[in-house]
């Protein structure tokens, strides 16, 4: 991605900042007024945790357009993943304390980005497995069972600006762009049938293997 999206993120922060301040203060008051029990508690308490996630994904993209550098704190990798699980996702971890040094706030948008993705693109399930491998290394698969990626196409899909449904195409830059900043690689791998992404990160520590994996 070149520098005009993480410009563009910077003016977004930049103007959401006060309107965002204003609607979490509008929650927070409408938090204080609801009985202890009153059945629409968890939807208030829902938005106002979406909206200090957006808060703080603003702050991300802020610093990191402003000093080119990433907040690095230990991200429980496997935690975060599950976060994803639903109906139509599953998330499998096959290693334990698997952490990253990293920003939990853009790493979560990474797995959103390609979840988003693989759901518009027609898929009804989307697999996600985390595992150990030799050398330090975490490995995040993300399959869906949608229509694929041509190979030919591959490549060119972290190209920001590049869509194939009329969108931004913005996504995979961003993925790319975060993945890269955390000193790791994502690639899309060709797949008889639905959509494959791999990305790989360094783990923080040494992570222990639940069980031992087909290679
Ligand atoms: N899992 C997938 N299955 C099939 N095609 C995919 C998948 N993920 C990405 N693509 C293709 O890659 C293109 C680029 O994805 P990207 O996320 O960068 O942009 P977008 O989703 O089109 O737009 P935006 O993310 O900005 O809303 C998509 O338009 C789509 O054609
Ligand atoms: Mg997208």
């Amino acid at each position: 991605m070149n520098g005009q999206p993480v410009h563009l993120a910077a003016v977004l922060g930049h103007e959401l900042r006060n309107p965002l301040a204003a609607a979490m203060t509008g929650a927070s008051l409408l938090r204080e007024l609801l009985d202890t029990g009153d059945p629409r508690l968890p939807t208030v308490a829902g938005v106002l945790r979406d909206l200090g996630r957006i808060d703080r994904l603003l702050t991300s993209w802020l610093d990191f357009a402003r000093t080119g550098q990433l907040r690095r704190e230990p991200v429980d990798l496997a935690a975060l993943l599950r976060e994803f699980t639903s109906a139509t996702v599953t998330v499998d971890v096959v290693a334990d304390d698997v952490s990253v040094a990293g920003d939990g706030s853009l790493l979560r948008r990474v797995f959103a980005n390609l979840i988003e993705n693989a759901q518009a693109a027609g898929a009804h399930n989307v697999q996600i497995r985390l595992e150990a491998r030799s050398g330090g290394l975490l490995r995040v698969r993300i399959d869906d069972d949608g229509p694929g990626i041509p190979t030919d196409r591959a490549a060119g899909l972290f190209t920001a600006g590049v869509s194939h449904r009329g969108s931004t195409g913005l996504g995979l830059a961003i993925v790319q762009t975060t993945i890269t900043a955390h000193g790791g690689f994502v690639r899309c791998e060709p797949r008889p049938r639905g959509g494959r992404f791999v990305i790989e990160l360094a783990a923080l520590a040494a992570p222990a293997p639940v069980h031992a994996t087909m290679a």
